[in-house]
């Protein structure tokens, strides 16, 4: 049963069956792309996430793979409580805080790279939450060296999974630098007091989860929360962005929604409430979508007893693929899947916290995204204050999505630029 596959460019075709293996640099990657494959890859015994994660762990953070399973569950359960619907709420404050700040850098009228717009205030509000104020530079010369070392790391992430480091100099250099600024940071991180209450940051959970196995890998650790904090909500919201601006009748729906809750302008340090954003469905569903469009190119599981998958038998040791990429454009699932079509989301559940049939984008089964909830807020907080505070305009076409990798939410090729000026 040969099938049509588009690449993520969506230009190339391949032909190929609804199970298939490739074979790369010694490891043998079976693909499942119809229903009985998922269901196999999300709920199987037989197939286990921390085998198929070890590897890409140890090389791209040097977490000993003993130590990486003594504690992935516990540390696990920590993050999904920490930032799972019921405790998601006590970042809402912060998050709007920090944006708040960052956007004030913005001026009143500019243009600029809606790419570089997005890092310009997703990355310090994201990190100054999850870690602590302080591990981001605020003075400029530093703060580009940083950028420039996570992107470098960000970029090589997929090749240094999988790669001897010496082959990957320059993205070794950038490992070190961030695991160096790291462990100078972490007793600033450690020390951190909320002066609210005395809930602890995301960070310090973990660390104190580290602390009782192995205190010296705590930079490790926090290089891999960096990266994971990082690399995928921000450029969903750079889609999530340029889908809204590019969609006229959705940017006017999108702004007389936020008139509706907030004024039409004014307040300029407004706060955003939780039931604020309640009555704010569409913008959540936009995030959504945008990440339905530009889901992660793969997702693994290693193969650990034998399973059969439409009379394919499947031997331990294979990696066992799933693309969110594919199945989102899988018709059944998603009519018109080529189309942002934000609407589409009002039958989830999302009151429940359930996601559509067919929806992947934060990977699934025993260990989804656990920061999940925190990605949404984030970006639906963000999508909320540029739209009330700026009227903004894209002067490029939506750009096309990078075909270079498969790991993660693909990133926008060339430039999009964005004019915007601040209302009254
Ligand atoms: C739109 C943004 C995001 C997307 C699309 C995304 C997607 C994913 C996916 C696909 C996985 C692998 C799940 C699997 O294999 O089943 C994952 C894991 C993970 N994500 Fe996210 N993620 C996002 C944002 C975040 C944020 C903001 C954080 C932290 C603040 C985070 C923390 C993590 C961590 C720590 C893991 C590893 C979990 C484990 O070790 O079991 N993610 N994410």
């Amino acid at each position: 049963m040969p099938k049509s596959l588009k690449s993520r460019g969506g230009e190339e075709e391949l032909q190929c069956g609804p199970v298939f293996t490739v074979f790369a640099m010694g490891t043998r990657m079976t693909f499942v792309t119809e229903e009985e494959g998922i269901n196999v890859f999300l709920n199987s015994k037989h197939v286990n996430f921390e085998l198929a994660v070890q590897k890409p762990v140890y090389c791209t953070a040097s977490v000993p793979k003993n130590i990486f399973f003594t504690l992935h569950e516990k540390l696990y359960i920590t993050m999904k409580g920490k930032m799972g619907p019921f405790n998601i709420h006590q970042f809402t404050g912060k998050l709007i805080d920090e944006l708040h700040e960052q956007l004030g850098n913005l001026g009143s009228h500019g243009i600029m790279d809606l790419n570089i717009l997005v890092r310009d205030l997703l990355y310090p509000a994201t990190v100054n939450t999850v870690f602590n104020k302080g591990l981001i530079p605020t003075d400029k010369g530093e703060l580009q060296e940083f950028y420039q070392h996570f992107e470098t790391y960000d970029e090589g992430f997929e090749y240094g999974s999988q790669m001897p480091e010496w082959l990957l100099r320059n993205w070794s250099k950038s490992k070190k630098w961030l695991l160096e600024v790291l462990e100078k940071n972490i007793t600033h991180i450690k020390a951190y007091k909320s002066e609210k209450d005395n809930s602890v940051t995301i960070m310090q959970a973990v660390q104190d989860v580290i602390e009782m196995e192995k205190s010296e890998l705590i930079p490790n650790y926090a290089l891999l929360m960096l990266w994971a904090s990082l690399s995928n909500a921000v450029p969903i919201a750079f889609w999530t962005l340029a889908f809204v601006l590019s969609h006229p009748d959705i940017h006017r729906a999108i702004k007389e929604d936020i008139a509706s809750v907030f004024g039409s302008a004014g307040k300029d340090k407004m706060k955003v409430t939780e039931d604020e954003l309640k009555k704010l469905p569409l913008t959540k569903w936009c995030v959504l979508e945008a990440i339905r469009l530009r889901a992660p190119g793969v997702l693994a599981r290693k193969v650990v007893k034998a399973v059969n998958i439409m009379n394919f038998t499947i031997p331990p040791g294979d990696l066992l693929m799933v693309s969110p990429f594919w199945l989102h454009r899988n018709p059944k699932y998603f009519p018109e899947p080529e189309l942002f079509k934000p609407e589409r989301w009002r039958k989830a559940n999302l009151e429940k916290h359930a996601f559509l049939d067919g929806f992947i984008g934060f990977g699934g089964g025993k260990f989804q995204c656990p920061g999940r909830w925190f990605a949404l807020l984030e970006i639906e907080i963000c999508l909320i204050l540029m739209l009330y505070k700026y009227d903004c305009y894209l002067l490029d076409p939506l750009p096309k999505q990078s075909d270079l990798h498969l790991v993660g939410v693909p990133k926008p090729e060339g430039q999009c630029r964005i004019e915007y000026r601040k209302r009254i």
